[in-house]
């Protein structure tokens, strides 16, 4: 009888992906969910086939050098990839997979609630009651700054931007987008491209980032940038915090250049920004764009799909390396 692969899986992972993984793969599971330091990561990949891990795992150059050679495959449980050195990783002759698709109605959903809950103070309105604070009301108590019939500006028109911009419809915003390539007609459902970011800002009202985090990219949405926005814009990010300049956010959040600003993911995870914790107008989440029970499945799925494929010899679907 052939023996199974040996498959290391980082994080606790979904009920029905760990009981699949078992099914077909000698697994090493991590029940307690620990986050593995780099060298306890390199003693766990210690005889093992394939590894199924989180973008909490880091696979730079220094931990891809140490790998042992008997890994052959990393079967990333996230569609961003920015944990990954892939070019020391494709050296080193190990494939990596992600998983696209499958989170972008999930992570659109947490961008929604982002962009709503940033324009209408949910964070200071939600501490208010909950603190016993509210001892008072009037029309001009907690204004906020209407999301319907706005410009949104989406950089990065993946898979995510798509679904926010269908989500953006609903709320009658008019859709502007950046990307690196213009989408085909139907794909764009009426939005209006900008080839640069330049004349992308100055018409969001509301800019939501959905594009990955590169040497390209990171840093883009820096002082200079913020100061295209319109004044009193709204800044969402769900994509990575790699993207943001923190500080020019918080000053301009300090400033009233920016009304608000709704964010899921930070330069430093876990934890964010101290900063940013002092700062009313920011309404935050921590990185749980993809958290829904379907969606848990359906990542943990794919990943053992592109391993099942890499394992029976075939090319896996979302292979990035
Ligand atoms: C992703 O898939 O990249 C999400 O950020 C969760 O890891």
């Amino acid at each position: 009888m052939n023996q199974k692969p040996v498959l290391l899986i980082t994080r606790k992972l979904s009920r029905n992906t760990e009981a699949r993984a078992a099914a077909d793969y000698d697994v090493r599971l991590n029940p307690d969910d620990v986050l593995y330091s780099p060298d306890e990561l390199l003693e766990k990949c210690q005889g093992v086939d394939a590894v199924l891990p989180c973008h909490s795992e880091h696979f730079n150059a220094e931990l891809t050098a140490r790998l042992p050679d008997r890994v052959k495959i990393i079967a990333n449980h996230s569609v961003g990839v920015d944990h990954c050195d892939l070019k020391a990783l494709k050296d080193k002759g190990v494939v990596v997979t992600n998983t696209p698709d499958v989170l972008s109605d999930a992570t659109a959903e947490i961008a929604m609630l982002l962009l709503l809950g940033a324009a209408r103070r949910a964070a200071e309105g939600d501490h208010m009651v909950r603190s016993g604070n509210w001892v008072h009301w009037s029309p001009s108590f907690m204004v906020g700054t209407q999301v319907s019939g706005k410009r949104i500006g989406i950089v990065g028109m993946g898979r995510v931007g798509q679904v926010m911009a269908r989500r953006a419809r609903g709320f009658d915003m008019e859709v502007h987008y950046y990307n690196r390539h213009r989408l085909a007609a139907d794909k764009e459902c009426g939005a209006i491209y900008h080839d640069t970011m330049d004349s992308l800002l100055p018409v969001s009202d509301f800019l939501s980032l959905h594009c990955p985090a590169t040497p390209e990219t990171t840093g883009f949405l820096n002082g200079e940038k913020i100061g295209l926005l319109p004044d009193g814009a709204v800044v969402v990010n769900t994509a990575r915090g790699a993207l943001i300049d923190e500080p020019a956010l918080a000053n301009a959040l300090r400033s009233g250049k920016l009304a608000a600003a709704g964010l899921d993911v930070f330069a430093s995870e876990p934890g964010g920004n101290p900063e940013f914790a002092k700062l009313t107008n920011i309404f935050m989440l921590p990185h749980i764009g993809s958290a829904t029970f379907e969606t848990r499945d359906a990542m943990g799925f794919r990943a053992l799909d592109n391993l099942d494929a890499f394992f029976s010899g075939k090319e896996p679907i979302d292979r990035v390396a």
